[in-house]
């Protein structure tokens, strides 16, 4: 069995809880509930996404460079779930013993994993064949040890040494611009000719593609630390062009292909709306556009894109691989239904209109945002709960009638 698909899969089912609790304390439903904001965002970042990645990666670059299977590395599997639980125990304490404990186990884990997959290089006559997409699996873990860095200050005023101006700005760009951008590109890039049975529509502008996604995730991560303008914005367009071309990708050798936007892979295209929509309001809000609430945005801006991006990727990807290796004798398939697409997406729209809300109608579109999302996920765990249930099952069976 898997180690790291357990924890995803438990993960994912905290995580409609998690996604309640906030429903309900903004719905006044359990007012004195205080939807704690870090567990609603962490179980699906650093728990079911940073899983299902880290046991991923090298499986992948080993596929495409014609290398062993890797053996499971437990150190790193070890180092990652401990500092993940130090850290559960240590941010709603506020301590700082298990938050930097956790938080150096979490890098211990990106370094020692960084450090395998440098090492899966193609040797002696093979070295043509190597993984195009191992570079965008280290650069995108380079940048979550920025991410792990100035998340686990963030409370202990690690900003003013680091010259750090806006910490928690820097953080959210070195996960979401940095690691995750950068990681999902790679695994579209590895994955998208299984799954939708066609090469991508531009195979020689992976390259570019790389370049343009990790200098801007650069100026994206050290506009907002250094507060310079000058780096944020053509970091910022950058990394649009890339994500553009990346989609461009994708989404062109399936038009006019209907069978092809399964729910899974409309999941997986569709998504990138919520890394865009912060994107698309940013300008009214460097210009301070009147009536545009910049704050507002700024505080829940990031839920929609956990949410709607982070989150419903994981919906087409996770179910595949956990179908993959709890039941290999069956075809797997992307997850995700018309149920988990419209709900996640009507999740989406109802956080942004919360924004704009005021009054009592913000609650109500912010908890009906949540609500709309633990809705999206129930399909889901559901769904992963029976592959794992069937697969746990048919393996005691095998080992019973071993002997
Ligand atoms: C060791 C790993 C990590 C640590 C120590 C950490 C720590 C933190 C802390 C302390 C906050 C502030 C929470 C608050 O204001 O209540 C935060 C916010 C946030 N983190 Fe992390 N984090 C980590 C990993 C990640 C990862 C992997 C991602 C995404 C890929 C991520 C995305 C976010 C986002 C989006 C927010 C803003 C939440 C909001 O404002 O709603 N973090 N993190």
């Amino acid at each position: 069995m898997n180690p790291y698909l357990l924890m995803v899969v438990l993960y994912l089912s905290v995580a409609v809880l998690g996604a309640l609790e906030s429903s309900f304390s903004s719905l006044q439903i359990l007012p004195w509930f205080n939807g704690m904001k870090w567990l609603r965002i962490h179980l699906i970042t650093l728990g079911a996404l940073t899983e299902t990645i880290f046991w991923l990666m090298p499986l992948l670059v080993a596929q495409r460079a014609k290398l062993p299977h890797p053996k499971l590395r437990w150190d790193i599997w070890l180092s990652l779930n401990g500092g993940i639980l130090l850290l559960l125990v240590g941010i709603p304490l506020v301590d700082f013993v298990p938050i930097f404990a956790g938080g150096t186990l979490v890098f211990v884990a990106a370094v020692l994993l960084i450090g395998q997959l440098w090492g899966m290089k193609a040797v002696g006559k093979d070295t043509a064949v190597s993984s195009p997409t191992r570079k965008f699996y280290i650069a995108g873990l380079s940048y979550f040890l920025l991410g792990i860095i100035v998340g686990t200050g963030l409370w202990f005023g690690w900003a003013e040494p680091l010259h750090i101006a806006t910490p928690l700005e820097v953080h959210i760009h070195a996960n979401n611009w940095g690691l995750l951008s950068l990681v999902f590109a790679g695994l579209l890039i590895d994955l998208y000719p299984i799954w939708a049975k066609r090469p991508l529509a531009n195979p020689q502008s992976i390259n570019t593609i790389f370049w343009m996604m990790t200098a801007g995730a650069f100026g994206l991560i050290f506009g907002p630390w250094f507060a310079a303008t000058w780096l944020l914005v053509p970091g910022l367009l950058l990394h649009l062009g890339a994500t553009g071309w990346l989609l461009y990708n994708i989404i062109k050798p399936l038009r006019g292909d209907r069978a092809a936007w399964t729910p899974g892979m409309l999941h997986l295209v569709t998504s990138y709306f919520w890394i865009l929509a912060p994107v698309l309001v940013a300008p009214l809000v460097l210009l301070q556009v009147p009536g545009i609430p910049g704050h507002s945005i700024e505080a829940n801006a990031p839920q929609a894109l956990i949410y709607g991006w982070v989150l419903q990727f994981g919906y087409a990807l996770i179910p595949y691989f956990v179908r993959r290796v709890f039941l290999p004798q069956e075809a797997p398939k992307l997850g995700g239904s018309r149920f988990s697409l419209v709900t996640v997406h009507l999740g989406g729209i109802s956080l942004w209109a919360s924004i704009f809300a005021e009054g009592s109608l913000r609650g109500i579109l912010h908890g009906s945002a949540y609500l709309l999302w633990a809705l999206s996920l129930l399909p889901i765990v559901y769904e992963l709960w029976q592959i794992v249930r069937s697969g746990m099952e048919r393996a005691e069976v095998e080992l019973a009638t071993a002997d």
